[in-house]
């Protein structure tokens, strides 16, 4: 199961060692990270009863304990890859379970949980074969009903990016070297009669609030415009992203996306 030589592993031993348990370790673009914490949570407003919930590439655990302290009433289960960032979870005392495993083979049962996530895990798992055996498996662990939060990095968003960038006279950008994207030809066909992606709206009124396009304006800013008004490539966290960040997201302009499937 292991990719070799595991870069993926490499990678992350090294984020542990430097960021340790804060929110920058994977993620050093503050307000992606804050968007994404802010789409976690109206998703978990959602639901109404309280879920047995997975999270697969749970990291450093710092999301696990936000959802702990603002929705208590579900039970976690965090699932990591890397050992040396699952001992960084394992250090906050989390009222919660937390496995050493692969998405490729998880150590769960049929139908065990009623909500699955990912932020940013099955990027990692370069090979598109991997890619989708992580969607078996994370449909074999849930419940007939359960719902997939899918925040993963998909190859349309960064397409669309690159072209605004090559229209401006800007050389393109290719994904990380620990990262691939999801192909959704790729995907779709594959989940069909297993998974079926649901809008949020269906789910409460509210799920307007969850928009799978969200960091569309925000990559389309940082990217695009932010590097061709400075000349410059330092995108993240500067005054002026800060500002743009406010605007609705709009487009198909994020590789970054949230999607919403159900286990039929
Ligand atoms: C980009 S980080 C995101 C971590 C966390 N979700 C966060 O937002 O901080 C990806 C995480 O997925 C884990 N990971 C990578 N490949 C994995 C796999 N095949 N199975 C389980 N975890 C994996 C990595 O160890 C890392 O902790």
């Amino acid at each position: 199961m292991s990719q070799s030589p595991d870069l993926i592993k490499e990678h992350y031993k090294k984020e542990a060692e430097i960021h340790k348990d804060a929110p920058v370790s994977t993620m050093a673009d503050v307000i992606i990270r804050d968007k994404e914490l802010e789409l976690i949570q109206n998703f978990f407003k959602l639901l109404v009863a309280p879920a047995n919930v997975l999270e697969i590439g749970c990291g450093n655990g710092f999301t696990l304990e936000m959802l702990l302290r603002e929705f208590p009433k579900n039970k976690y289960t965090g699932l990591d890859y890397t050992e040396e960032l699952l001992d960084q979870a394992k250090a906050r005392g989390l009222g919660c379970e937390l496995h050493a495993g692969d998405s490729r083979a998880l150590p769960f049962g049929e139908g065990q949980f009623d909500i699955v996530y990912t932020e940013r895990c099955l990027i990692n798992v370069l090979e598109d074969e991997g890619k989708l055996k992580s969607i078996d498996e994370i449909h074999r662990v849930l419940k007939p009903g359960g719902l997939y939060l899918m925040m993963e990095g998909f190859e349309d968003g960064m397409e669309n990016n690159n072209r605004a960038r090559q229209e401006l006279g800007l050389e393109t950008l290719s994904p990380a070297h620990h990262n691939t994207y999801f192909n959704k030809k790729t995907l779709y066909p594959h989940i069909e009669g297993k998974l079926e992606r649901i809008e949020p709206e269906t789910l409460s009124p509210v799920g307007h609030k969850i928009q799978w396009n969200f960091l569309s304006s925000h990559y389309f800013f940082a990217r695009v415009l932010h590097p061709l008004i400075t000349k410059g490539e330092q995108t993240r966290n500067t005054e002026m992203v800060k500002f743009f960040a406010h605007m609705p997201p709009m487009g198909n302009y994020s590789p970054l996306q949230a999607h919403i499937f159900r286990k039929l």
